[in-house]
């Protein structure tokens, strides 16, 4: 792929650390590995930095970011962590899970991470590759999924570099990532009361979720394959990739054995592999609607809405 940038593959081990904490500190982009699903990082306290996600990904400047943190007390620095906060995060930090908070006025982050809310989404990652480059280069980062804006997400190194190679500084390999889906999104008012605004690995299901406005992002058709998707197909029709799941076996399956998590695990890759298969149209096999499958639905529906 062309582009202004060589982009440099690095390997997850100290080395590539230190080389990806010596790219960002010095205000360059970087595709991180996390629980969830590789996310495109840079300082989140630089205005020029936090411009180059936007430029890389293609994102429209409507659409703010996630910060990562790396302890309590930066996540302290940047929003008002009020005691509901402070009790879901104490329940499922480090890990899949945002939320989205009162954004500090001195708080120092770039003004286009929050893309003009007085809010800001923060994130404490689990996986250790993002969590040491935190800690190294001592500020934190903002991240979106590491893919052009509209796309899947990618779950691998190799699906960023089909998207981003050539406009972005490096990609930091660490294999596959565990979850395979975004975090569940969060947002807790002053007063205690909050609404999930994207379904994910944690499950809050009692939680209300919220329609569009508060998560900019959330956008209908989303996670675009670039060809007609059909959902809950038991049969394949001629031309179709099936997207298989429990007893109906497909060109790829996300779960033989019917098991959520793995299905969650393998979604992006398999809708990768769609994406890239000679057949004109994509059929997925019905998926349970409990659990983590909300969230692999929600995505699911997103993946098969035309853009507009
Ligand atoms: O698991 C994840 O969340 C991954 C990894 C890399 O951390 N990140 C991720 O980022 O999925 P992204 O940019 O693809 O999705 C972030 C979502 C968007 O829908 C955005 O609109 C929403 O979070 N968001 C960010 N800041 C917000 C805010 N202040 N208020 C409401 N929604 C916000
Ligand atoms: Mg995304």
């Amino acid at each position: 792929m062309t582009g202004k940038y060589a982009t440099e593959r690095l390997c997850a081990d100290a080395g590539g650390i230190a080389r990806a904490a010596r790219i960002l500190a010095g205000g360059g982009l970087v595709a991180v590995p996390t629980e969830t699903v590789y996310g495109l990082a840079a300082r989140a306290d630089s205005e020029t930095a936090v411009a180059g996600i936007y430029l890389a990904k293609g994102r429209p400047s409507f659409n703010p970011l996630i910060v990562h943190v790396a302890d309590m007390a930066m996540a302290r620095r940047l929003a008002v962590v009020s005691p509901a906060a402070e009790a879901l995060a104490a329940a499922h930090w480090p890990g899949p899970l945002t939320l989205v908070l009162p954004r500090r006025e001195d708080a120092g982050l770039a003004e286009a991470v929050s893309a003009g809310l007085d809010t800001v989404a923060l994130r404490m990652p689990a996986h250790p590759a993002m969590r040491e480059l935190i800690g190294a280069v001592g500020a934190p980062l903002a991240a979106p999924s590491a893919n052009r804006s509209g796309f899947i997400s990618p779950t691998r190194a190799d699906h960023v570099l089909g998207s981003l190679d050539g406009r972005i500084d490096a990609v930091l390999d660490g294999g596959e990532c565990p979850r395979g889906l975004e975090s569940t999104i969060v947002a807790v008012r002053a007063d205690g009361s909050a609404d999930v605004l994207r379904p994910g690995p944690i499950d809050l299901g009692e939680m209300a979720k919220k329609g569009a406005i508060e998560a900019p992002g959330q956008l209908a058709s989303h996670y675009a394959p670039g060809k007609p998707m059909r959902l809950d197909a038991t049969k394949v029709a001629p031309g179709d990739f099936l997207i298989g799941f429990g007893a109906i076996a497909g060109d790829c399956t996300l779960s033989a054995s019917g098991d959520l998590e793995e299905a969650a695990t393998r979604l992006y890759a398999c809708l990768h592999e769609a994406a890239r298969a000679p057949q004109a149209s994509i059929a997925v096999a019905p998926i349970p609607e409990q659990g983590i499958g909300r969230a692999i639905n929600d995505r699911l529906r997103r993946a098969a809405t035309p853009p507009a």
